[in-house]
């Protein structure tokens, strides 16, 4: 292979979720491999990747918008590479170059690693490169490759690819393939490094991190991950993303109450408070086993901030079942709770159900849950008002150098004034005394 960028630049944007954000780190790490340094905008980049999320029609639409961008950045420099990487390179292979011939490279997610190999088959053919198989055997590989991580202090670790649970209308499966885990060894490898190298907080990914190892087929399994890694030292917090209420078990929660580093946030899914969505939905549980799993959360980590995510407007939600979600909310008391309005997605069975929901209805059932949810959130927030919190301090706000801002345990965000010498990663005590819906302020205190 004979590749140098020495003196070019490179921009990466990323779309999606936190999984295309670690990834962005890998694909960094390849760049910075050819000699390529990071550009501040893409107006300056010899090569812009942007990594794709295909999760619903609007994220896509983002990305056909950038791509225009770029269009114009090569109409000046015809030299600068565009490559398309993440979900819709994976779910789209050859169409998007056949439809927009501006694209050089179409790299899916699981050939991160063999980006330099793409990039030097560009240079020697001059013409379209396309990489786009699902090869579980490579998640091995992905491990290995550097990352350029974008904090010092935080950083997300895959702990494994892809998901087996086929939600009916979700493209996941499809463009990610099925789930394979890392093994424990080579997870806590990385960890491990990740502690010496000074970082405090990590982030284990998976698209359902409570089926992580089940492939293994050995009894390997999330609680036995969380125990191995609760002897490194250095490392205060332990996230992770996203549990899924059908593979979870009491012994993993057990395991998380047990652990010194595991946070108190889980981010729990739940989608719908129906019983008859939730199995059109495929999902797997029904909502009195939810608050059951729910109950037993709260009961081994009472403090637990609970988030979850839900879906409006699902092909055949009736008037009555929308009730079911506004209630279960009312009864749940999540910390908040990310709402989706529902969006076909090609080639999902949900996608060909008959009973569609229109615009009008979906937009005004999203606006229903949103005000009761807000209230909660708020009321929520407002119960932490008086008490202090461990924050990791994340360093100024957008607005002015003279606020601060960091993360509790449970990923609230509190602003506070920046009153004697503390640095990013600083672990402090911040007392709140303002709650709104989204944040909290606070002071520092000893
Ligand atoms: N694996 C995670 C979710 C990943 S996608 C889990 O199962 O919990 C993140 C969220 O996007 C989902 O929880 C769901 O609420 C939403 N979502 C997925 N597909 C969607 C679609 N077709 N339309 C609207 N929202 C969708
Ligand atoms: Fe999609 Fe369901 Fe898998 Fe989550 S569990 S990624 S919603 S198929
Ligand atoms: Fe989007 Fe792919 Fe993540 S579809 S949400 S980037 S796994």
């Amino acid at each position: 292979m004979n590749v140098e960028r020495r003196g070019q630049k490179y921009f990466i944007e990323t779309y999606g979720c936190q999984m295309n954000e670690s990834d962005t780190e890998r694909i960094g790490g390849q760049l910075e491999e050819l000699g390529y340094a990071p550009a501040d905008d893409l107006q300056d980049a010899d090569i812009v990747i942007l990594n794709t999320c295909s999760i619903r029609q609007n994220a896509e639409e983002k990305v056909y918008g950038k791509i225009g961008e770029v269009k114009k950045l090569k109409e000046r420099n015809p030299k600068v590479l565009l490559g398309i990487a993440g979900c819709m390179a994976q779910e789209n292979k050859n169409k998007l170059i056949q439809r927009m011939p501006v694209i050089d490279f179409v790299i899916g997610p699981y050939h991160i690693h063999d980006l330099k190999d793409i990039i030097s088959r560009h240079d020697a053919v001059g013409s379209h490169v396309v990489m786009a198989e699902l090869n579980s055997q490579r998640v091995q590989d992905y491990s290995e490759l550097r990352a350029v991580r974008k904090s010092k202090i935080f950083a997300w670790v895959p702990i494994m690819q892809g998901c087996n649970k086929y939600c009916t209308y979700c493209i996941v499966p499809y463009v990610r393939g099925k789930e394979t885990s890392r093994t424990i060894p080579d997870v806590y490898g990385e960890v491990k490094r990740l502690a010496e190298e000074g970082y405090k907080e990590i982030t284990l990914l998976g698209q359902n991190v409570n089926s992580y190892g089940l492939d293994f087929r050995d009894g390997t399994n999330f609680g036995e991950l969380i125990r191995s890694l609760d002897d490194i030292e250095g490392i205060e917090r332990i996230r992770y993303m996203s549990s899924h209420p059908r593979d979870m078990t009491f012994d993993m929660v057990d395991a998380m109450a047990e652990s010194s580093k595991v946070v108190r946030h889980m981010h729990l899914p739940v989608q719908h408070g129906s019983n008859a969505m939730l199995r059109r939905m495929n999902r797997g549980y029904t909502i009195e086993h939810f608050k059951e799993l729910l109950a037993y959360v709260r009961e081994k980590m009472p403090d637990t901030v609970i988030t979850t995510d839900l879906i409006t407007g699902f092909p055949g939600e009736t008037e009555e079942m929308h009730k079911e979600t506004l209630q279960l909310l009312e009864d749940l008391r999540f910390d908040s709770a990310y709402t989706f309005i529902y969006s076909p997605r090609r080639g999902t069975p949900a996608a060909r159900m008959e009973d569609q929901i229109d615009d009008a209805t979906k937009h005004r059932r999203l606006q229903e849950i949103m005000d009761v949810e807000n209230d909660i959130s708020l009321a929520c927030n407002q119960q932490m008002v008086g008490k202090t919190y461990m924050v990791i301090v994340e360093g100024p706000t957008k607005q002015t150098e003279d606020n601060w801002f960091g993360r509790t345990s449970g990923n609230k965000m509190i602003i506070f004034p920046k009153e004697k010498n503390i640095a990013i990663g600083d672990t402090i005590c911040v007392k709140v005394d303002t709650a709104q819906t989204w944040i909290l302020k606070g002071q520092m205190v000893e």
